[in-house]
């Protein structure tokens, strides 16, 4: 009789969902097991749930290694949420990656043997984020070790972190050093930030403290422009607290700093996002370039956190459109612009779509910079169907549409509105496969449209996110 809290010994077979692995026990039950292992080991791992047909366990030591398994470089590998595949070799990352797309699209979007190709590699495996987003917390996550020492041992407070949240653990965040995919700048921004805060004793943001000052960190810096965006995010603005750390910035970065913005934020979550800003340094925007075009990027804005893979996606999304040069696009959740302005010399004009007003007004000053003249900008809510559907038809109905919604997918009502428009093809671009596989099953409802091909792109190498590009035609 199996208990909660026994350990067993189990070898993997194979990835499974929710980042877990699985292997079977002699009787046949299945075990899912969290924490980072890789196909081939044998683990320990002790059993946190039973169900009838199958258990869950968590690793806790690897009696045997994988081949597939590489050298881990990062201190806070498996307490980080971030890199959770530091672990694998990059081959099997890319393996996993492809795998999970396929198995969402047959498991959750019920796809019979889908044409997936194989994942686009990355060539930089390290330090390819241009943007990394830290929370200021007032509990710092202590490690086993850490919690078994007296406080005054401890190297740093106890009560002040500026990092990443332990995975499931939102009050308190790691107080991360360095992080292993940002540049050595935007780590030298991170350490400056936390010296000149970590004694001064102020409140942070937390649930519990909605008018915590101290609430996020983010730092931008443009792949191939180099440009240094700092924008600390609190929860007013102190005129002369900002100045001094503006001075501390400029001399830990001189002339690698590109702008200084102070974001503010009175919002109940801990999502980044500025509703006042205070600019203190440079323009309060960066540039970065893909290929010929230049991109001004607003705090606010969103743009692809890995400049070269973006290049690589938004060919791919060239490549699937097969544009013949006079189409009519529609560029769903289009953020600065950054597919339409790729997009716009292979057909005939585009019509990009976007939430946040910045971003739009990014898109539109993008376009102009570049002398692109087909492409117009229009700020509206995706849900928001009924307005909507006026202004696309006052444009004009789309021969393809792409669409690339934030990782939750499309809400079903713009779903129905894709349905409604019912363009030729839908150019899927996605961060999550589930909610691919999600909204495609509802795009392909009734034999509307097939699946045609999904090609995955790495865009996150050492995590488990994956990127993928899908085809669908109206049948
Ligand atoms: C994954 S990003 C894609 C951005 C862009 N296509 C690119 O490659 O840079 C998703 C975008 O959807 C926008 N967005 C989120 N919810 C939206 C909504 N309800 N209506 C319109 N845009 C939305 C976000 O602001 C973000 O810019």
């Amino acid at each position: 009789m199996r208990k909660k809290e026994q350990t067993i010994v189990v070898e993997i077979l194979d990835t499974a969902d929710k980042n877990r692995c699985v292997g079977e026990l002699k009787d046949g039950m299945k075990a899912f097991i969290e924490g980072p292992a890789a196909v081939g080991d044998t683990v320990k791992a002790r059993i946190t749930k039973i169900k009838r047909r199958f258990l869950v366990a968590r690793l806790t030591e690897v009696v045997k290694f994988s081949d597939r398994r590489t050298e881990t470089r990062c201190k806070y590998f498996g307490i980080c949420g971030g890199c959770k595949w530091q672990h694998l070799d990059y081959s099997e990352q890319l393996r996993v990656k492809r795998k999970q797309v396929v198995d969402a699209l047959e498991h959750l979007g019920g796809f019979e043997n889908p044409s997936v190709a194989a994942c686009i590699p990355a060539e930089e495996k390290f330090g390819y984020r241009n943007k990394i987003d830290m929370d200021f917390t007032d509990q710092r996550y202590l490690t086993r070790d850490e919690m078994n020492s007296p406080a005054e041992e401890l190297d740093r407070p106890i009560d002040f972190a500026l990092g990443f949240h332990a995975p499931g653990c939102f009050a308190k965040a790691i107080d991360i050093d360095h992080c292993d995919l940002a540049s050595e700048e935007m780590n030298l921004v991170v350490e400056t930030v936390r010296i000149f805060f970590r004694d001064r004793k102020l409140s942070t943001y937390s649930t519990f403290n909605p008018d915590g000052f101290l609430r996020n960190l983010v730092v931008r810096q443009g792949g191939n422009t180099g440009e240094l965006m700092v924008n600390l995010i609190t929860s007013t603005h102190d005129a002369e607290l900002m100045n001094e750390l503006c001075s501390a910035l400029v001399s830990a970065l001189g002339d690698k700093l590109t702008t200084f913005v102070n974001g503010i934020s009175t919002r109940k979550n801990m999502f980044a996002f500025n509703e006042e800003e205070y600019v203190l340094y440079g323009e309060g925007t960066i540039t970065d370039r893909l290929e010929e075009y230049t991109y001004q990027i607003s705090p606010n804005s969103f743009f692809q956190t890995n400049t070269e893979q973006a290049e690589v996606l938004y060919n791919e999304i060239v490549k699937q459109a097969d544009f013949q040069g006079s189409e009519t696009v529609h560029d769903l959740f289009c953020g600065t612009g950054s597919i339409a302005l790729f997009a716009a010399k292979h057909c005939g004009n585009v019509l990009g779509i976007e939430l946040v007003e910045s971003a739009v007004a990014d898109a539109q000053k993008n376009a102009e910079a570049q002398g692109v003249s087909n492409c117009t900008f229009r700020q509206m809510d995706l849900i928001n169907f009924g307005k909507i559907r006026e202004e696309l038809e006052d444009f004009g109905l789309p021969d393809l549409v792409i669409t690339d919604p934030p990782r939750a997918g499309m809400h079903p009502k713009a779903v129905q509105m894709l349905r409604e428009l019912a363009p030729p093809v839908i150019i899927y671009v996605s961060c999550g496969p589930a909610s691919l596989a999600r909204d495609g099953q509802l795009l392909c409802a009734e034999g509307l449209y097939k699946l045609v091909r999904c090609q995955p792109v790495d865009m996150f190498p050492q995590t488990n996110h994956v990127e993928s590009v899908a085809r669908f035609e109206l049948m």
